[in-house]
């Protein structure tokens, strides 16, 4: 089925692109809206609507889009736990809490949870470094964190 926008996010479209100099400017903001829309992840019809839409060859969209991590290229859970790997969270605990994610979720980095709730991955520094270790989920950041907070957490995606 062809990838549509609702009719509130259709006027979001019009006016991200009304604030850029050109179309092609406009491709990332874009993309993340109907990311958002399409249960967060990129489909092929989603990079043949946004490169209609912005006068775009879809292999332009798709040069975007397999260059930013933060666009998925797959189906993702309905909730993303992003745990900070560099330097100051490593020192304060990060490797303890992706692996208690991983023994939790019962899934690797990369992996989405069994119940398709949870997506498990990793990101460099996300500029929290004074309250490491943290993790973002969703659009999120959670800081300060330990095993059991972080389990808290966990609980609370796992139940919703
Ligand atoms: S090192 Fe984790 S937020 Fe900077």
């Amino acid at each position: 089925m062809a990838f549509a926008l609702s009719a509130e996010r259709e006027r979001e479209l019009e006016e991200i692109v009304a604030r850029y100099p050109n179309k092609m400017a406009a491709c990332i903001p874009v993309l993340h809206l109907c990311q958002e829309q399409n249960q967060n992840w990129v489909s092929d019809e989603v990079i043949t609507f946004v490169a209609h839409r912005l006068d775009l060859s879809p292999a332009h969209v798709k040069g975007v889009v397999t260059f930013y991590t933060l666009f998925n290229q797959k189906p993702v859970g309905k909730h993303q736990v992003w745990v900070c790997q560099t330097l100051s969270c490593a020192l304060r605990g990060a490797g303890e809490i992706l692996s208690h994610c991983e023994k939790r979720l019962g899934c690797h980095v990369g992996e989405t949870s069994k119940d398709g709730k949870v997506t498990l991955r990793t990101a460099e520094c996300l500029a929290s470094c004074g309250t490491a270790p943290m993790m973002q989920i969703d659009k999120k950041y959670y800081e300060n964190l330990s095993v059991p907070e972080v389990d808290r957490l966990l609980d609370g995606l796992l139940k919703g």
